[in-house]
C-alpha cells in the first residue's frame, strides 16, 4: 500500500469510529486532519526539510489514533499511540497485540506502509518520541522538547502548534471543548460526577437558576444547558489560565498570531461564566478576578478534576476588564447544542462557519496534496 492510499484508508477508519461512537467528533478526522496541516504549515515555516514536513503532517494526522478504554493504567491514549506506530507489524507488547487485533486488515496494512515510510526516513522513532512528549501543559510540552534531538524538537513543535495552538486557541476549540467535554465527558466520561453535584449545589442556592425561568427552556433542558455550561467553564478555566496560558506561548510568530484567537474564546468563556453564576455583564466585568478566586475553590470542592492541581497557577494568570459581547443564555444554547452534536444550528455564525470549514473531502484532498 503507498502512503497516500494508507491515509485514505485511515481517513476511512476514523470516519467508521465516529459512526460507531468509538471516537468522539473532538478527536475525530477533521480534528486529525486539521492538526496534521498546521504541523505541515508550522515544518514549512520553518524551511524543514522534506522528510522532516512529511513527518510533521503524518504525526498529526495519527497523533490521536488510539483511543481506548481507560482501564489501561497509567498508559495514557498517547503513549498507547506511540507504542502502536513503533510496533505495528511485529507486536512486543500485549497490549499493543490486543490493540491491533481491534484492526481491520486494510488499516493495520496502512499503518504499516506508514511506519516502513518512517522507518526510511530514520524519523520512526522521532515520530513516537513526539507523540509520547504531546502531552499535558505547554509548559510541560516544551521543556521536555529541550532535552531530545532536532528531529524530535522540529516535529514535536510542528505538533504542539497543530494540536496545541491552531486547534487549541479560539474558535475551533471553543466547538471541540463544547464536543468533548460539555458532551462525551459529561455524559459518560469523568465529568458526569461533577455533573451531578453541581446540579445539587445549584438547587442549595435557590437562585441560580430561579432567575431563567423566564427564557424559553423547559427545565430539564435548563438543567443539561447548566450542567453542560458548568463543565466547559471548569475547563476553560484551566485551558485558558493555566495549560494554554498565552504567557507560554513561544516567542514564534505563528503562535504569537493566535492571539487574537484567544479573545473570542475569552468572550465566550465569559459569557458562559455569566450564565453559570446568573451575572449580569457588568457584574462579570467588575467583579471577574473575586468571581475566579470562588469559582476554583468552589470547583475543587465539587470535584472538577485537575482543578486543585492548576488552582495556583491559575490565579496567577487571571485579568480583568474583559468585554462580554454574547449574550450569556446564546452562548450556554450554543454550548448544549454543539454537545449534543447539533452543529450547524447553533445560530452563531462564527460557529456555524467552522461547521463548514470541516468540509472533510476538501481536508482529504490537502492532505494527499501534501504527501
Ligand atoms: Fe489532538
Amino acid at each position: 500500500m503507498n502512503i497516500k492510499d494508507s491515509i485514505t484508508t485511515i481517513t476511512k477508519f476514523y470516519k467508521e469510529q465516529e459512526e460507531k461512537g468509538k471516537r468522539g467528533a473532538a478527536h475525530g478526522f477533521t480534528h486529525m486532519a486539521r492538526v496534521a496541516l498546521a504541523a505541515n504549515r508550522f515544518a514549512k515555516f520553518e524551511n524543514a526539510g522534506d522528510d522532516l514536513r512529511k513527518a510533521s503532517l503524518l504525526t498529526g494526522f495519527l497523533h490521536d489514533l488510539v483511543r481506548f478504554p481507560r482501564e489501561v493504567e497509567g498508559l495514557s491514549d498517547g503513549v498507547l499511540t506511540a507504542m502502536l506506530i513503533k510496533e505495528v507489524g511485529e507486536e512486543k507488547t500485549e497490549v499493543v497485540k490486543e490493540i491491533v487485533e481491534t484492526l481491520d486488515e486494510d488499516v493495520r496494512d496502512a499503518l504499516k506502509s506508514i511506519k516502513q515510510a518512517l522507518k526510511d526516513m530514520a524519523l520512526l522513532h522521532a515520530v513516537s518520541r513526539v507523540i509520547e512528549i504531546n502531552e499535558g501543559s505547554l509548559s510541560k510540552i516544551f521543556e521536555e522538547l529541550t532535552h531530545e534531538s532536532r528531529e524530535v524538537q522540529l516535529i514535536g513543535s510542528a505538533l504542539a502548534y497543530g494540536d496545541k495552538g491552531e486547534e487549541g486557541v479560539g474558535e475551533n476549540v471553543v466547538v471541540r471543548r463544547a464536543m468533548f467535554v460539555s458532551g462525551e465527558r459529561v455524559d459518560k466520561g469523568d465529568l458526569k460526577e461533577f455533573s451531578r453535584n453541581v446540579l445539587v449545589h445549584m438547587l442549595q442556592l435557590k437562585e441560580g437558576i430561579g432567575s431563567y425561568t423566564l427564557l424559553p427552556f423547559k427545565e430539564d433542558m435548563l438543567k443539561e444547558m447548566y450542567a453542560r455550561t458548568s463543565a466547559f467553564v471548569g475547563e476553560s478555566l484551566i485551558r485558558i489560565y493555566a495549560k494554554k496560558s498565552t504567557k507560554d506561548f513561544p516567542d514564534h510568530p505563528l503562535w504569537q498570531s493566535l492571539k487574537a484567537r484567544r479573545e473570542f474564546e475569552l468572550d465566550f468563556f465569559f459569557s458562559a461564566l455569566a450564565f453559570v453564576g446568573s451575572l449580569t455583564r457588568d457584574v462579570c466585568r467588575e467583579s471577574i478576578i473575586e468571581l475566579q478566586k470562588d469559582l476554583t475553590e468552589l470547583y475543587t470542592s465539587l470535584g472538577f478534576p485537575k482543578m486543585a492541581k492548576f488552582k495556583e497557577k491559575i490565579l496567577s494568570n487571571i485579568s480583568n476588564g474583559r468585554i462580554i459581547e454574547y449574550s450569556p443564555e446564546r452562548v450556554a444554547l450554543s454550548i448544549h447544542q454543539l454537545a449534543v452534536g447539533d452543529l450547524l444550528s447553533t445560530g452563531d455564525k462564527r460557529l456555524d462557519s467552522l461547521a463548514y470549514l470541516s468540509d472533510e473531502s476538501i481536508l482529504l484532498n490537502q492532505l494527499l496534496n501534501n504527501i
